[in-house]
């Protein structure tokens, strides 16, 4: 199948010819997620000409550093929405230069279809494995593509011959419409197909294409430390209490594993964990994923993105045809939504930056003020999963940072919805739990030893000072561990 039909063929053009079609002020929607499937020629040609400034750039999620980090440093991105764990990016962001609306991932193609909030994309920038007269094949990774495709004034395609016609099949696009005439979603299984496999997208509508050969900059994942090592047998030594327990079927519930190498270790740890015929409702597959489906531990995943190191991304491409059976890319209005999350009863895995003792977590920011990367799916997947699991070290920089507080310096996850965390000294698992009983357990159970006795100083003290015994908090100290970090480098 050629990459082009014959009757496109007039709108293939050169990326600096595409990027004169972007002016000062304009919203782009941009494909991309988890550092798979963004567009990469525009975004150099856009800086090597420097025409458009004040640009708005909204991605389904984070992507490579030849897409932010060069847009970014350019200093062309006025506002930047939805995710990003860019380096570059985040400097700027965090100097004010960039603004910065960190969302629920479900929540962008859901505005961006509805216009909420009056948003509109002028222009959609799609990496794509090919096109055909009835629309898109995206590369790697679905992220909010369709929704802005579905809404954009205009379409640019980049048209990348590195990845394998074979990725035709494997993505799945449900228009799920707005409401009063939204559609219930007909997924009840993780490896149901409900849509088609393309992008819907009148020819018209395209006003460039983009042909490159530039390979998606693959993340590295750092081997698995022993602290992390444990913390993924504490997980599985937990799941299979509640399989014992009966509240969980043997192959347990669909899982969701999020970013990161924290995660990445923790589902490793299924490998040796007996658990068999898993299945995964997930935003991101990562390479120990890849691994536990190679092994015939997982039976196969829905996700929003492939997303592997290069050596497992090559072995991904030479083995696609086979993939494709066991894996669909959907828009994260499927993989992050809210009714499937629930319906399905997902368990979800993600990592937080610190926890506080009644069992807030912060996933984004480090000291109240900086932010990392963003929400993410984090608040799609713990609010409506039916088991939520947040997995952290208990100690951060050498100790320096206990990732267990009196209170977390910015709130992503609130008590209300976190259920269990497990750091590398145990598990607490806070449901059904009072607040003061969550504090005992987070102490006693994830809190590093080193840290225990000032913990414990704390809840005491705040006991005596607070007026109310429900939560009680000492206000004049409940940020003073952050304090001491940013004054000395350390919460000791
Ligand atoms: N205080 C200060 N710094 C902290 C910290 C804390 N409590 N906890 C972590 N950090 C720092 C680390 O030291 C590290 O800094 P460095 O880059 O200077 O070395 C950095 O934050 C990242 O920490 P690390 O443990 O390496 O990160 P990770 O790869 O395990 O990711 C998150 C952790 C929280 C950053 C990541 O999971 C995230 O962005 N989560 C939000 C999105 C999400 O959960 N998505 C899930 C759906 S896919």
């Amino acid at each position: 199948m050629p990459r082009i039909p014959t009757g496109l063929q007039s709108r293939v053009m050169s990326a600096e010819k595409a990027g004169q079609l972007i002016t000062s002020g304009m919203t782009l929607g941009m494909s991309g997620f988890t550092l798979v499937g963004y567009p990469k020629a525009l975004p150099e040609a856009l800086v090597a000409s420097g025409h458009a400034k004040d640009l708005t750039v909204c991605t389904g999620a984070s992507v490579g550093d030849d897409m932010d980090g060069v847009m970014a440093k350019a200093g062309i991105i006025k506002r930047r929405y939805s995710y990003q764990s860019n380096k570059s990016m985040r400097t700027l962001i965090n100097e004010g230069s960039i603004g910065y609306i960190d969302m629920h991932l479900s929540h962008v193609p859901t505005f961006v279809n509805r216009r909420m909030g009056g948003i509109h994309i002028d222009a959609a920038i799609i990496e794509c494995a090919a096109v055909t007269e009835e629309g898109l094949i995206p590369a790697a990774s679905m992220g909010a593509s369709d929704a802005f495709v579905r809404m954009a004034d205009k379409v640019i395609i980049e048209l990348n011959e590195t990845i394998p016609l074979d990725i035709i099949g494997m993505h799945d696009v449900f228009d799920i419409g707005v409401p009063p005439n939204a559609r219930p979603i007909p997924i009840t299984h993780p490896l149901d197909r409900v849509g088609v496999n393309f992008i819907p997208c009148p020819p018209e509508k395209i006003a460039a294409i983009v042909v490159t050969q530039l390979p998606d900059k693959s993340p590295a994942f750092a081997e698995p430390t022993e602290v992390s090592r444990v913390i993924g047998r504490h997980i599985i030594k937990f799941l299979q209490s509640e399989v014992a327990a009966g509240r969980m079927p043997e192959n347990l519930l669909p899982l969701q594993s999020g970013v990161g190498s924290v995660a990445n270790a923790v589902l490793q740890a299924f490998a040796d964990s007996g658990f068999r015929d898993l299945t995964m409702y997930t935003e991101t597959f990562q390479d120990s994923a890849l691994e536990l489906l190679d092994q015939g531990i997982i039976l196969g995943a829905t996700t929003c993105a492939v997303s592997f190191s290069a050596n497992l991304q090559k072995h991904f491409y030479d083995n696609l045809a086979a993939y494709r059976e066991k894996l669909i890319l959907r828009s994260q209005e499927l993989s992050n939504s809210p009714e499937l999350i629930r319906r399905l009863g997902l368990v979800s895995m993600n990592t937080p930056i610190e926890v506080d003792i009644y069992g807030n977590v912060n996933s984004t920011h480090i000291a109240g003020s900086t932010v990392m990367n963003g929400i993410g799916g984090s608040g799609d997947f713990t609010r409506n999963a039916s088991l939520n699991i947040f997995a952290t070290e208990s100690v951060g920089k050498a100790g320096a940072i206990s990732c267990v507080v009196p209170m977390v310096s910015h709130v992503d996850h609130t008590e209300h919805d976190t259920q269990i965390i497990v750091t590398e000294q145990g598990v607490a698992d806070l449901r059904w739990k009072t607040p003061r009983e969550r504090a005992e357990l987070l102490i006693e159970k994830c809190a590093h030893p080193d840290y225990r006795p000032m913990l414990r100083d704390y809840v005491t003290q705040a006991a005596k000072t607070a007026k109310g015994q429900h939560t009680p908090h000492d206000l004049s100290q409940a940020l003073s561990w952050h304090q001491r970090f940013l004054a000395t480098g350390s919460m000791k």
